[in-house]
């Protein structure tokens, strides 16, 4: 008997297990389970597209992921069919398009009309555009491009106006302005606080100057390189902004106006080219901060003004086109481990005073310039082929205007000029 109960015990338990999955609350179990996959699958597929859009964004796309609906609507139908529960899913497909084009696209107009102006990345992604001339008056009027509305705000003038001046992001998260020309060289420096909108302004440096170039180094100082100063265009001045001052760093080796600087990899500045009462410059010369003296490095193959110099993702700095006193279309390649120069592939079109950007998929978009008109032309670089690729010209032609790579890896173009000043924008899109 007690056996038998044992036994009868044991032989209802193995009849339960025999038969628990043929339960109404497992089938419902496994059919909820079933359509809570089917709609997060249904859910990633809509997200997927819709990253990819973003991404890509271009062309008219429209991405129609009706399709795998259908087919995982047919899927849970057949599935649900063979269950006593019935679900209704909407048959209607989602369809998202979007309107952007690949290449050129105009974006929203300056409020004022400007060129040789200065355009800077904020830290938070909005483009801070400052000064600049209109016609032939220098203005200080500035504004603020926000990426993520697409639109330009005034934000307090600067206290001078000014054109062909420098401007820095500090590490402080200020922006400082220094130099330019109204009438003439100027000393005067600015700084811009971003959380108040507001400008101030801090030390004046030692020599007045412009087209020169001022370089946030690793340790924090503004290195200001040259320019067209009255005396000694060789001079350089290191701004220290915990105690905004300036103090005079040792004499670069060559005079010039109208050259580069690049911060390399290694925190080395490299100053290229340039324009002296001789003409234009080959001679290239390495900034060391952490000694605050200057070395003759490489010769570029071309002497050359209103050029421009990008530092690659590899290290390398690309020195593309400028004048000789005709534009150029060569470009050369620096090797900061070797010390020298090599020339790369040419571009399409000679050009000076264009622009030159380092794109967040390493390759280096050049924009416009000048060439005895102004140019709307523009072409990419692949640093691993070294061959530049013509692109759609830009819907303005124009020179001395800006580019900057937005944190969307579009590259925001402002202004310039063609013959008359420019208030249009536009961005590309890779
Ligand atoms: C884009 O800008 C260009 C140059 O400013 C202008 O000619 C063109 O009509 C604009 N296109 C659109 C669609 O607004
Ligand atoms: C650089 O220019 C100087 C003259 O200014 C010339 O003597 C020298 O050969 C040039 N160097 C190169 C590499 O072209
Ligand atoms: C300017 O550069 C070009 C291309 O290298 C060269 O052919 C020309 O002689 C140079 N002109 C001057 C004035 O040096
Ligand atoms: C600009 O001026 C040049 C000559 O100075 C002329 O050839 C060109 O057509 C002008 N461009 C425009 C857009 O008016």
């Amino acid at each position: 008997m007690h056996n038998n109960q044992i036994f009868s015990e044991y032989s209802n338990e193995n009849n339960k297990s025999r038969k628990w999955w043929h339960r109404r609350w497992f089938k419902f179990v496994c059919i909820s389970l079933i359509i809570i996959t089917i709609f997060a699958v249904i859910l990633s597929v809509v997200l997927i597209s819709v990253g990819v859009s973003s991404k890509k964004s271009e062309n008219a796309t429209t991405i129609t992921i009706s399709s795998s609906l259908t087919t995982i609507m047919k899927t849970t139908t057949t599935t649900l069919s063979q269950s006593t529960v019935t679900i209704t899913l909407s048959t209607e497909a989602t369809t998202i398009t979007t309107t952007q084009n690949l290449g050129w696209i105009n974006s929203s107009n300056m409020n004022y009309p400007r060129y040789r102006h200065t355009a800077s990345i904020l830290p938070g992604g909005k483009i801070l555009v400052a000064g600049g001339l209109d016609d032939n008056t220098a203005i200080n009027t500035v504004e603020l491009y926000d990426p993520s509305i697409k639109t330009w705000t005034t934000t307090s003038n600067m206290i001078d106006k000014r054109w062909e001046h420098t401007a820095s992001i500090l590490i402080n998260g200020k922006v400082l302005i220094t130099g330019g020309y109204n009438n003439a060289a100027l000393k005067s420096t600015e700084l811009y606080d971003i959380s108040k909108g507001t400008w101030r302004h801090t030390t004046s440096m030692n020599h007045a100057r412009y087209y020169h170039t001022a370089s946030v180094l690793t340790n924090g100082k503004v290195l200001v390189t040259g320019g067209s100063i009255s005396g000694i265009p060789n001079s350089a001045e290191l701004y220290d902004s915990s105690i905004e001052t300036w103090t005079s760093t040792s004499n670069m080796y060559n005079g010039r106006y109208y050259h580069t600087a690049s911060i390399l990899t290694n925190g080395k500045v490299l100053v290229t080219g340039g324009y002296n009462t001789g003409g234009a410059l080959n001679s290239t010369e390495l900034y060391d901060s952490s000694v605050g003296t200057w070395k003759i490095t490489g010769s570029m193959h071309n002497a050359r003004y209103y050029h421009t110099a990008s530092v690659l993702t590899n290290g390398k700095v690309l020195v593309t086109g400028g004048s000789n006193g005709s534009a150029l279309k060569s470009v050369e390649l620096y090797d900061p481990l070797l010390e020298t120069w090599k020339i790369t592939g040419s571009m399409h079109n000679a050009r000076y005073y264009h622009t030159a950007s380092v794109l967040i998929n390493g390759k280096v978009l050049v924009t416009g310039g000048y060439d005895g008109g102004a140019l709307d032309s523009a072409e990419l670089y692949d640093p691993l082929t070294e061959i530049w690729t013509t692109v759609d010209n830009m819907k303005n032609r124009r020179w001395v205007h800006t580019a900057s790579v937005l944190p969307n890896g579009q590259v925001l173009i402002t202004c310039g000029y063609d013959n008359h000043t420019l208030d249009t924008n536009e961005i590309y899109n890779p």
